[in-house]
């Protein structure tokens, strides 16, 4: 299938991460995740990492500046097509994201809005491990690995993220209401907003999204 140029936007836990990889395969374009790029660069004890560690940690936004220049650099030769996953994140990043497509020449196909009740959050918050090595997502009881902490890709050891704490996930629940949730209107309002039911089984929230970009072609 061709390219698409897609912003997966919703809550912490709802599923962005793990719909961006099935329909990275489906387009065969990159997928884009701010929270997997500044998490690998605190891992890598890199300038950026220390400057974010701080925010990421408590469950807060790094400031708009640091990363709209993480996107623009990981955004630039992707002219083909790119999967979006948690940039933006407030209407300052959305106007910059406008600048930085319209100066490469191209434009959103559309803005996926991922929906599910808060305890489906808490419950997929509270459960998920990722793997260390190549960043798979498991559930523990949702989507467990085949051999418990250990991944089934790659063998890499499956780990709880340090934000993944209840006292942290109240806070990113929070951020997510009063800094991000205003970009639902803000999408809306220029006609690219599709929102899905990401409650269900990720096969049926991916044959709604495929649905919803193949009436779009
Ligand atoms: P980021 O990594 O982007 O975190 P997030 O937006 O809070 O989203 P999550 O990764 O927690 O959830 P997800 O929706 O991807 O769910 P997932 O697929 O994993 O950001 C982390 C931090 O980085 C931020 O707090 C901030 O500090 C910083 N940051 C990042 N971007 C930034 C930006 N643009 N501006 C400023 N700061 C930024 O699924 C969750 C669980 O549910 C998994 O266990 C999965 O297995 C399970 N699951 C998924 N789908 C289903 C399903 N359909 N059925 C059952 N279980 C499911």
């Amino acid at each position: 299938m061709g390219g698409v140029r897609l912003v997966l936007l919703g809550a912490p836990g709802v599923g962005k991460g793990t719909l961006a990889k099935m329909l990275k395969e489906e387009y065969s374009v990159p997928h884009l995740s701010t929270g997997d790029m500044l998490r690998e660069a605190v891992k890598q004890r890199t300038q950026l990492g220390k400057e974010t560690s701080r925010y990421m940690n408590e469950g807060k936004l790094v400031p708009d500046d640091v990363v709209v220049g993480v996107l623009r650099e990981s955004i630039k030769d992707c002219e083909k097509g790119f999967i979006l996953d948690g940039f933006p994140r407030t209407n300052r990043q959305a106007d910059a994201l406008q600048d930085i497509l319209g100066e490469m020449g191209i434009s959103l196909d559309a803005v996926i809005n991922f929906e599910a009740p808060l305890e489906v959050l808490v419950q997929r918050l509270s459960g998920r491990r990722q793997c260390r090595e190549c960043g798979a997502i498991y559930h523990i009881s949702n989507m467990p690995s085949k051999e418990s902490g250990i991944c089934d890709v790659c063998g890499g050891e499956l780990y709880q993220r340090g934000d993944d704490g209840r006292e942290v996930v109240g806070v990113r629940l929070r951020t997510y209401e009063e800094e991000t949730a205003e970009l639902i209107d803000y999408y809306r309002g220029k006609g690219l907003l599709e929102s899905v039911n990401a409650a269900k089984h990720r096969e049926e929230t991916f044959e709604e999204v495929i649905t919803i970009l193949r009436c779009k072609k």
